[in-house]
């Protein structure tokens, strides 16, 4: 597992090649078992193939990808069963997908570009449901990505001792 989280990266292009029923199947299996909140499991996921729909999600400014991705997952989350936490239990499934779909070869990318209007009237979403965020998933193609790039050379990965401190708030450095 540890090995996934290590070598997944954001993918922002994708061969057109679909992805096997079964393979879909076992990654929306993980996003079925993650922990939430009270076990609410305030989730729903639109598993969006439409050329014309993801077309339509690619217009959003960073989001130009979705075309070429054969799936787009939409993960919404019931405000109305979870208003605290929906939107945490619907990331940590949407990463329980990234991280299971890394470990089968495939390249997913996270997409927060959207318009939440949009999307619900395209995919007739309820009142109830907020959109949470999407998620591209494909078989990668080897292309330079610029915005991968740009973005990992402008904000590099912060170092632990950064985000880390012990039994107080404070940038308490990592020692033995
Ligand atoms: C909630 C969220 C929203 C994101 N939205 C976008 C997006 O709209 N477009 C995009 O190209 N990447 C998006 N990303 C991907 C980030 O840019 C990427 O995770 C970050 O630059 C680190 O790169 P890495 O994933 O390759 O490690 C998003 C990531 C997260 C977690």
């Amino acid at each position: 597992m540890f090995e996934a989280v290590q070598i997944r990266r954001s993918i922002r292009a994708y061969k057109p090649t679909p992805i096997p029923k079964e393979t879909l199947e076992k990654i929306l299996e993980a996003a079925r078992l993650a922990p939430s909140a009270g076990n609410v499991q305030p989730w729903h996921f639109i598993v969006v193939t439409n050329p014309e729909k993801r077309a339509t999600l690619a217009k959003a400014p960073f989001a130009k990808f979705l075309k070429k991705a054969p799936v787009v997952i939409v993960g919404c989350g019931d405000q109305k069963a979870s208003p605290k936490w929906f939107m945490v239990d619907v990331a940590i499934a949407m990463q329980n997908m990234v991280l299971t779909a890394t470990s089968m070869g495939l390249g997913t990318c996270w997409v927060g570009s959207f318009d939440e209007e949009k999307v619900r009237g395209m995919l007739k979403i309820p009142e109830r449901y907020r959109v949470v965020a999407l998620l591209a998933l494909g078989y990668p193609q080897r292309k330079i990505d610029i915005q991968g790039k740009i973005l990992h050379l402008v904000r590099r990965r912060r170092k632990l001792e950064t985000m880390v401190s012990f039994e107080e708030f404070g940038f308490a450095l990592l020692s033995g």
